[in-house]
């Protein structure tokens, strides 16, 4: 396809790698890692793909993870999920990874760190795209726990950029985290983000930012149950990173048409789109985004909107920042014509602000 959307350059921010595991990726790795899996083939694996909800997905999900046992198999499937976000558009990614599911399972940490970080490493160079990692603590495991496995990634902190907390949210809130997050920010210098308002109460975005340090919210899409919140996430410009078909496939939403994204764009948040466990839920960052532009009639200038906030929300350097939005709108001019920003009413910010 050659629309808007395709020729633009974007920044994946909310992408689980265990989620960009394919169904024949997972049934070669068994084959490969002798591991013995409930599905026969892939297809068999793909009808299980009807989550009622997250626990339900996240159950599918960790067991699929099995297969992944050595340094290469995170490699591979690091260099896999990189070549597929090329042909998509994605020049910036900030990948999220889930040490604990592996290391409850023998696997070392610095087998799963190692072996993602050397697919990165010649990412910007074989793909045309930079990399980052952040590394997430499952929120139903314990605090001590995740300051365990803060701790036992220590030797591989340069590879890292951030810390997340992700999995099942209901019942789990933030307030449980706060040590682990306040030494990943103030002993290893890493950003901080936080999963939230998924399926979980707006509290909990409350929670991330005012007792984690979240700088992102991934989700957020239960911040417009509280007025006071969406304004605050407003007045500070604080990033969701939103997944569409995630949040349909989990039954966040009944259909895409009844998704919140054009509000909170029409609000003024700094939303992004993104594909949260590609694998899973029908598609990649572009197929989120022609969902979006199908489902809610989302017009050019709030695609563009779109490419834009996810440079402007990536843990980047400000000069980076401005060079993705040049192209930007170099693209757009190509694509919409001189002068497509009055044609198209648009209410794009031409000064982001930094
Ligand atoms: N881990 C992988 N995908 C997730 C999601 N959508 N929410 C929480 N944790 C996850
Ligand atoms: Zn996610």
């Amino acid at each position: 396809m050659n629309d808007l959307a395709s020729q633009l350059p974007w920044a994946e921010l909310h992408v689980h790698l265990e989620g960009t595991l394919e169904a024949p990726m997972v049934m070669d790795f068994a084959r490969r890692n002798h591991v013995s899996l409930p599905w026969t083939s892939p297809d068999e694996l793909t009808r299980a793909y009807r989550f009622t909800d997250l626990q339900d997905f996240l159950d599918l999900y960790y067991a699929a993870c099995a297969v992944l046992v050595t340094e290469r198999d995170f490699h591979d499937l690091t260099a896999a999920y990189l070549a597929r976000a090329k042909l998509g558009g994605v020049r910036h990614v900030e990948m999220f990874f889930d040490p604990e599911t592996h290391m409850q399972r023998g696997v070392d940490i610095g087998t799963v760190i190692t072996g993602i970080a050397s697919a990165c490493a010649g990412s910007e160079q074989r793909y045309g795209i930079t990399t980052q990692l952040i590394m997430c603590f499952l929120r139903d495991r314990t605090g001590a726990e995740a300051l365990t496995t803060l701790r036992s990634a220590k030797p591989f902190i340069p590879h890292l950029s951030g810390v997340g907390l992700d999995s099942a949210e209901r019942g789990n809130p933030p307030s449980r985290f706060v040590d682990v997050f306040r030494m990943a920010r103030e002993d290893f210098g890493l950003h901080a983000v936080a999963h939230a308002g998924e399926e979980g109460p707006s509290e909990y975005i409350w929670q991330a930012l005012n007792l984690l340090g979240a700088e992102r919210i991934d989700h957020g899409v239960r911040c417009v149950e509280d007025p006071q919140l969406v304004a605050h996430l407003v007045r500070h410009q604080i990033p969701l990173t939103v997944c569409p078909l995630s949040n349909v496939r989990l039954g966040v939403f009944p259909d895409i048409g009844a998704h919140v994204l054009d509000g909170l764009l029409k609000l003024g948040l700094q939303v992004s789109v993104h594909s949260d466990d590609p694998a899973y839920f029908g598609g990649y960052l572009l197929d989120n985004l022609r969902a979006v532009q199908q489902g809610l009639g989302l017009t050019n200038a709030q695609i563009v909107q779109l490419a834009r906030n996810s440079f402007t929300a990536a843990f980047i350097p400000a000069e980076r920042k401005i060079q993705h939005c040049n192209e930007i709108e170099v693209v757009a001019e190509r694509m919409l014509g001189t002068g497509w920003r009055q044609h198209a009413g648009s209410t794009t910010d031409s000064n982001p602000g930094w």
